[in-house]
């Protein structure tokens, strides 16, 4: 099976859905401790409204102390958030929109349209011939959304529809609330290839919270399907403010553990990253809950 791609989102998703500030220092030692477990694309923040997620208000102050290594990434809801990121030469963005409109709404302040129409000037504003620049695009609440339930896979492929026309680099379809199965993504996977053909698979990343427990089930079906980029979260961390219900992302030791037993390299030193969420889960006083972490500081601890 040929290479997968991982990226890295719990600085940002991982961390947003705390409530008890997490300093500085600690989130730039989480990053490094990242980074030199192997993990090659870090979503490290966002550049939205500090007063919708204050955890993430410090992303100015953080952006420019990240340690080299990683391509780094950053949320981007609007042209202020994208003015901010240009201050500090940020060259990734994601732009975010979902398949549902209550949940936009509470996320964005916005309607889906609105939001296309955003990130059409964000993209425009963004795009420079003179320097890297690459954007994605996420489709959150693909499968269900917390406020209006099951969500057809066609407004899904609408939305989806609408990124490429803004010439998005990818889109990462969201299981913001971790509730898909297998089946469904399956569903979901096929029309996707469906309706953009195979050449879609290197600009389509799963994004799967891990609520149920479906999360790794999940990528393994789009495995199955040939998809290739996933994104993850170290020690399973994660979660919404504007999602109730949204739990963890899938931990990316369970990844890194399937697809290394799997036979697929990953780079990824599991054991390092098992340790690298030590101290933010001090911080916000809990234990390690994702199962390879577990077994992996388990079996250190032995050896
Ligand atoms: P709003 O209140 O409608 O915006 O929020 P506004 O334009 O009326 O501005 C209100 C205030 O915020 C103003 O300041 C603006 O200047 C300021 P004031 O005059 O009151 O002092 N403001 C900003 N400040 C800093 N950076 C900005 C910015 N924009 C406005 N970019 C807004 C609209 C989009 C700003 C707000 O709703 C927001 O920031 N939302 C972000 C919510 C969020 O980050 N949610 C989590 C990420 S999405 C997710 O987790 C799903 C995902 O993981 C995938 C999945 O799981 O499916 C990606
Ligand atoms: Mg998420």
């Amino acid at each position: 099976m040929s290479g997968v791609r991982i990226v890295e989102v719990g600085p940002r998703d991982g961390l947003q859905n705390e409530s008890a500030l997490i300093p500085l220092d600690v989130k730039l030692r989480f990053v490094r401790s990242l980074a030199d477990a192997g993990l090659k694309e870090i979503e490290a923040t966002s550049f939205v409204s500090p007063k919708w997620v204050p955890q993430l208000g410090d992303a100015a102050e953080l952006w420019p102390k990240l340690p080299e290594g990683p391509l780094y990434s950053a949320l981007v809801p609007n042209l202020k958030g994208l003015e901010r990121a240009l201050d500090l030469d940020v060259q990734r963005i994601a732009v975010f929109t979902a398949a549902s409109e209550s949940f936009t709404k509470a996320n964005v302040n916005m309607t889906i349209a609105e939001t296309i129409d955003q990130f059409r000037l964000v993209i425009a504003r963004f795009r420079h011939p003179c320097r890297p620049n690459w954007a994605r695009g996420y489709v959150s609440t693909a499968f269900e959304c917390p406020y209006e339930g099951r969500i057809n896979p066609k407004k899904v492929l609408e939305v989806c529809e609408a990124l490429i026309g803004l010439g998005v680099d990818e889109i990462s379809i969201g299981d913001t609330i971790g509730v898909a199965s297998p089946a469904e993504v399956r569903v979901l996977g096929r029309e996707i290839l469906a309706a953009f053909g195979n050449q879609i698979i290197p600009k389509i990343t799963w994004h799967f919270h891990d609520t149920w427990g479906t999360g790794l089930a999940n990528l393994s079906a789009a495995l199955d399907l040939g998809f290739r980029s996933f994104d993850s979260s170290a020690g399973g961390l994660g979660g919404c403010p504007y999602a109730p219900g949204a739990g963890g992302n899938l931990a990316t030791e369970d990844v890194i553990y399937l697809l290394e037993r799997t036979g697929i390299s990953t780079g990824v030193d599991l054991d390092s990253l098992s340790r690298a969420t030590e101290e933010v889960l001090a911080c916000v006083g809990r234990s390690p809950a994702a199962k390879s972490q577990i077994a992996s500081l388990g079996r250190s601890s032995v050896g």
